[in-house]
């Protein structure tokens, strides 16, 4: 039982890319109900770096159809990536130290990623890859 259930307002209308968003969403909530149940360190560490992989591959495959498109706002989308990436980072970085991750902030990271950027940034390419014939 994650904290988000993918639902149709996700969808960016390309398929590729929402089923990159779905197993993204998938991983984050398996994150999360991994700290709600109090997952040992080791399993914790395993998941986050597995997330931020997947995080880095995702995000590069959009940025490769920015440019082979020449999105016109794919300097402020690759920033929002940085902040993204750094987010995940952090998080890994907390849980190496062996310090305590609480649920909030993988929730606030959730919200963060889901309802700001897939939502808010990732959207706005819709039509530009529509217009390049990517469905
Ligand atoms: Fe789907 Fe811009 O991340």
């Amino acid at each position: 039982m994650g904290l988000i259930q993918w639902n149709d307002s996700f969808s960016v209308q390309v398929a590729e890319i929402d089923s990159q968003h779905k197993t993204l969403v998938n991983m984050v909530n398996g994150y999360y109900d991994a700290v709600v149940k109090k997952e040992s360190q080791a399993g914790l560490a395993k998941l986050i770096q597995g997330l931020e992989a997947y995080t880095i591959k995702h995000f590069d495959t959009e940025e490769r159809y920015f440019e082979k498109f020449d999105y016109a706002d794919k300097a402020a989308h690759k920033r929002a990536h940085e902040d993204l990436k750094k987010k995940v980072k952090d998080l890994k970085d907390k849980v190496a130290k062996n310090q305590a991750v609480l649920s909030f902030e993988v929730g606030k990271f959730l919200t963060d990623w889901l309802t700001n950027h897939i939502k808010g940034t990732d959207k706005k390419y819709t039509r530009c890859f529509h217009e390049h014939g990517l469905k």
